[in-house]
């Protein structure tokens, strides 16, 4: 089952309708996910990593090729793509209870009360959070926040658990712990998930392959890295592992050696297409 591949993106690309004309925000992305896989999306701010994301969760339409997800097209959001926003998008009026308690609601009718209760403490208690469940959004951190917005995803049993910069807005200390937490989970569950994430540690230390994009505009993916490191995963072990510093360099290599040309290239393409419109748009 876990080799059986289930997430396919094929000649993704998505153009932008802007005022100067479409800008080909991506292009070509191509990309076979097994089951159960762990990726990671690394790439330079403005890359087109969010935009990946959102055409996986069925936000955005792509305007060429498609996803395929268990031999069904993507082209909405549905309850078995979970997503994770990097702003922890909870509903303030509801306590951390309450909010999960929506999720499993929308997404598992059939579900008794005591069935629906013991489900979502389960998931509270995933992520630490059992002693807070009564509180609000606003009395709570932002790692905190953070940590319900996982639970609220998990307990909608995703096939699919789409991250965007999950742990981005947080301090180094509760970074780890959560990306523990996210190790842990993901080995328990076992279902497929997307991360996106600009720091190269932590794309090393959790992923099964990184997925690296190309500067854009018609940005696409550059290489995959796949990260044969054993599970479960010690940071404190790999700080000191040969294998794992030459995946760190790896990725570095590629972000500030690799991309950095083409970032000064692609900018003066960009730059390029844009004087062209303006011109034909000043003509007009
Ligand atoms: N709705 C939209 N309309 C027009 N352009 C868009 C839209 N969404 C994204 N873009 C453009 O597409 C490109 C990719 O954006 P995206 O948000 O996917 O980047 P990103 O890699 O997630 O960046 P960051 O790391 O800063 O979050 C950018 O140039 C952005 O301006
Ligand atoms: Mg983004």
């Amino acid at each position: 089952m876990k080799n059986t591949p289930h997430l396919e993106l094929t000649q993704v690309g998505i153009d932008f309708p802007t005022p100067k004309g479409p800008f080909t925000a991506l292009q070509n992305v191509n990309l076979k996910i097994k089951k159960g896989e762990f990726i990671s999306l690394i790439g330079h701010s403005g890359c087109g990593k969010s935009t990946v994301l959102n055409i996986v969760a069925g936000l955005y339409q792509a305007t060429t090729g498609g996803v395929i997800l268990d031999s069904k097209e993507v082209n909405e959001p549905g309850p078995e793509r979970a997503v994770v926003f990097q702003n922890h998008s909870l509903l303030p009026w509801l306590s951390a209870y309450k909010n999960v308690e929506l999720a499993v609601k929308q997404t598992q009718k059939g579900r008794s009360k005591k069935e629906i209760k013991e489900w979502v403490e389960h998931n509270l208690e995933l992520v630490h959070m059992s002693h807070a469940a009564d509180k609000l959004p606003a009395e709570i951190s932002g790692g905190m926040k953070q940590r319900v917005g996982i639970a609220r995803a998990l307990a909608m049993e995703p096939k699919v658990l789409l991250m965007d910069e999950p742990f981005g807005a947080l301090d180094a200390l509760t970074r780890a712990h959560l990306q523990d937490s996210v190790m842990e989970i993901h080995a328990e569950l076992g279902n497929t998930v997307i991360m996106i994430t600009h720091d190269v540690d932590e794309a090393v230390l959790l992923s099964d392959r990184i997925v690296m994009m190309t500067n854009g505009p018609e940005a696409t993916i550059g290489e995959i890295l796949p990260i044969e490191l054993e599970r479960p995963r010690n940071r404190i072990a790999l700080a000191d592992d040969p294998k794992y510093n030459h995946y760190r360099s790896e990725v570095l290599k590629f972000l500030y050696e690799k991309q950095r040309k083409v970032e000064s290239v692609s900018e003066h393409k960009a730059k390029k297409v844009q004087d062209k419109n303006t011109k034909e748009t000043d003509v007009a």
